[in-house]
């Protein structure tokens, strides 16, 4: 360890002003202390559109409780654009992504990825993890809403004998199904978990409908004594919540739903009259409408803005306002103080705003 150190301060004497750190992280990407990172160590085709990238963090890395999302970094042409992805892999893993591609992003990372690449991490975090006592489960899952319970399923179901779990799955097709075949075969070889794929895509098929009861009762008729997870579009979450919220017996309400979103709730008919947004420290100007987030309109125009879950959860994207004021298209409250700081990523201009990016 003297000796590291001896080389640590040798290194800071011929390297300033750069920190050794940042030349050992040239050497070896896990090093370094600035930034986290993880090498990719395995790309896994798992849909004709999405790939599960397993990695291996920097010592930085805290251990993922299955559940939990990350954010991600990726170059592209040389901006490094920020995503948040569920951790996939069972808890005491090496983590690992599923991603489907859907933007520019997403679609780097499935089309693109390749053993060897480094990606640049946030640690773990978010609260859609399972409960702390046992209890049976139903999860309700939709298109990429099967991650963070598949990391679920693969960390409890093999563990617990006495689970009992009820996984809900809705794809278009068979073949669009994340984890189709893994799924059947923890099914088959633990009796505590029973899958059920709902799809929309095949003759006959259609969507499964939440807006009342019938479908559920149909497919697992004690689903409100179960404790409830969801992960999927908007609009699946929305009618899943309206039906545990609207539901009097009392067997539902001893059950209990927690859900994932991977997009923000907005207003409908928040948007207001936009403005023109500067940004003052990349000289860059813009005329936006009044739905449109600051963090898009910085982007669309070259600005490099910092992000993270896009969803107003992980407050990275946190920017000073200098004048003007902002709608949050949460909550359509307009707001803006100088000097505040603004989460870009739901707020979007209420006449001209001035940002110190
Ligand atoms: C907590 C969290 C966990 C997430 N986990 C995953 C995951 O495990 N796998 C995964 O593929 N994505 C996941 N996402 C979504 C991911 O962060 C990106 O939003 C997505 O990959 C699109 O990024 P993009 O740059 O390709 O497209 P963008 O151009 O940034 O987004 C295009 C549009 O697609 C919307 N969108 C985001 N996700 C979806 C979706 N699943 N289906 C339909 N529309 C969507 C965005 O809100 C946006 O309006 C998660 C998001 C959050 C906040
Ligand atoms: S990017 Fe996470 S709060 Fe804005």
């Amino acid at each position: 360890m003297a000796q590291i150190r001896v080389l640590r301060r040798m290194a800071s004497l011929l390297t300033t002003p750069l920190a050794p750190e940042d030349f050992l992280g040239l050497v070896n990407p896990l090093a370094s202390k600035r930034q986290l990172r993880g090498v990719v160590t395995r790309v896994v085709p798992e849909t004709a559109d999405s790939a599960t990238i397993s990695f291996h963090p920097g010592r930085a890395w805290n251990a993922h409780e299955a559940g939990q999302w990350a954010r991600i970094g990726v170059e592209i042409d040389g901006v490094r654009h920020w995503r948040s992805y569920s951790l996939s892999a069972p808890a005491g893993h090496d983590p690992a992504i599923t991603v489907t591609a859907i933007g520019a992003v997403s679609t780097a990372l499935v089309r693109e990825t390749k053993v060897g690449d480094v990606l640049f991490l946030a640690p773990p975090q978010g609260d859609f993890v399972l409960p702390e006592h046992p209890r049976p489960l139903l999860m309700l899952t939709a298109g990429s809403g099967l991650t963070p319970v598949m990391s679920m399923i693969r960390t409890l179901v093999p563990r617990r004998p006495d689970a009992d779990v009820v996984l809900v799955h809705s794809a278009r097709s068979r073949e669009e199904a994340l984890f189709h075949d893994e799924l059947l075969e923890l099914s088959d070889q633990f009796p505590g978990l029973r899958v059920v794929h709902w799809f929309t895509r095949v003759e006959g098929g259609r969507r499964l409908d939440l807006t009342d009861p019938t479908d559920l009762d149909a497919i697992c008729p004690d689903w409100g004594e179960r404790a409830a997870y969801a992960c999927g579009p908007s609009d699946f979450l929305d009618a899943a919540s309206a039906l545990w919220d609207s539901t009097d017996s009392e067997a539902a309400a001893s059950g209990h739903l927690t859900i994932e979103r991977f997009a923000p709730v907005l207003l409908p008919g928040t948007g207001g009259q936009g403005g023109l947004v500067t940004f003052e420290k990349s000289d860059k100007e813009v005329e936006v409408d009044g739905d449109v987030p600051l963090l898009d309109a910085g982007e669309e125009c070259g600005v490099v803005m910092p992000s993270g879950c896009r969803m107003g959860i992980c407050r990275s994207c946190l920017t000073p306002l200098i004048a003007g004021k902002v709608r949050d298209l949460r909550t359509g409250e307009v707001h803006g103080d100088e000097g505040e700081l603004i989460q870009t990523c739901v707020n979007a201009a209420a006449g001209p705003v001035h940002l110190d990016i």
